[in-house]
């Protein structure tokens, strides 16, 4: 006998992305209005953010009359982990959380990363709510509702896509970032400017250090361009079933080191050495002229971040940590390419990747 089970779904995961200047009240104020359709919250930070804005919001949504929690992990990448997601499970369990509850993530992309996933187990599942407070996150981690933790082998293999209720991109958060993390912010950045905006890339050739001035003309252009080329390719293809891919460039170098590193360079940092090995690459594919790859280069240099390799990474285990890239199909690498800069190159219908020889990108990374 055979039951059909008829489960047939319309989603409608559509949300905003605020950008502004101190959004702390914008947001207390939409919750007020209903915005996760709860009343209790957990406010999820890390050790860092907790004294700059991740109290603050806490402390300004229970003066609005909810019930809320605060829950703070310890700063960087190393918290990103099934551990800490069990950690931040239980703690809010203890404190009596069920289902009626969201959550709201207050940091930079291990944050939201993490809350993201959080929230789309707990209970099954609850809303959550993403307020960015580093340009990382606002270029790239809080948007598109990626969520993940990092294992041992590689960073965000185990995850869900799970969208947020609604994003804040808090520009004025930038001011208290360190100049290392304003760089990793702009290698996503300059990234979406070599995958698909031209002017942006143009813009940042002409204005990257106004962006470390904290100007604020500059820091809103560039979290409008980076938001638009975002969710442009999110809204087609939400699952990465092939043109999210796209968003990929510089990442199958990039997240490999990042985790060969042991998490000495940052995201961003490892994205422009992934950016440079994947330029030099097409390079030699006659995709993007030598005059372009030197710009995308110069571009990530200004922007304080690296374009070699350090000594202290032994090549053959980067090598050999590229198999972990999600993009692997059939145990064959496959990189994204950018076309001249601006665009990226098809491979065919919704084929945005190309296979790769081994032993063609061991090459560049020897020469880097
Ligand atoms: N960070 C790449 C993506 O969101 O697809």
């Amino acid at each position: 006998m055979v039951f059909c089970c008829e489960l047939k779904k319309v989603v409608d995961d559509t949300y905003d992305i605020e950008i502004g200047h101190s959004l702390e009240e914008k947001l207390v104020d939409d919750l007020k209005h209903g915005l996760t359709g709860k009343k209790r919250f957990a406010v999820i930070t890390d050790s860092i953010v907790e004294g700059l804005y991740g109290r603050d919001i806490y402390e300004k949504i229970v003066a609005a009359g909810f019930s809320a929690e605060l829950f703070v992990i310890p700063e960087g990448e190393k918290s990103k982990t099934r551990q800490m997601k069990e950690f931040l499970e239980d703690s809010m369990l203890e404190k009596g959380f069920r289902r009626d509850c969201a959550v709201i993530a207050v940091g930079g992309g291990v944050v939201t990363d993490l809350a993201g996933f959080v929230a789309g187990t707990f209970g099954r599942g609850v809303p959550f709510v993403n307020y960015a407070t580093t340009l990382l996150a606002a270029a790239d981690a809080s948007v598109g509702g990626k969520t993940a933790v990092d294992t041992p082998l590689a960073t965000n293999l185990i995850g869900m896509f799970n969208q947020p209720a609604k994003v804040y991109l808090d520009i004025d958060t930038w001011k208290t970032l360190p100049k290392v993390q304003i760089s990793s912010g702009l290698a996503e950045t300059i990234k979406h400017g070599c995958l698909g905006d031209k002017e942006l890339f143009e813009y940042l050739e002409k204005n990257v250090d106004k962006v470390f001035e904290g100007d604020v003309e500059a820091c809103e252009y560039i979290a409008q361009h980076n938001c638009e080329v975002k969710y442009k390719v999110v809204m087609q293809d939400e699952r990465e079933s092939g043109l999210r891919e796209v968003l990929n460039l510089g990442h199958t170098v990039g997240r490999a080191i990042e985790t060969v590193s042991d998490y000495k360079l940052f995201h961003g940092e490892a994205v422009s050495i992934g950016l440079v090995a994947q330029a030099r690459l097409g390079e030699k594919y006659g995709f993007i002229s030598t005059e372009d790859r030197k710009r995308v280069e110069d571009l990530l240099d200004k922007a304080g971040l690296p374009v070699r390799i350090p000594d202290y990474i032994d090549r053959e285990v980067l090598v050999r940590k590229l198999y972990t890239d999600k993009k692997v199909r059939d145990g064959k690498l496959r990189f994204v390419f950018e076309k001249g800069i601006g665009e990226v190159v098809q491979f065919g219908e919704n084929n945005f990747a190309k296979e790769i020889a081994e032993d063609e990108i061991r090459d560049i990374i020897k020469d880097m």
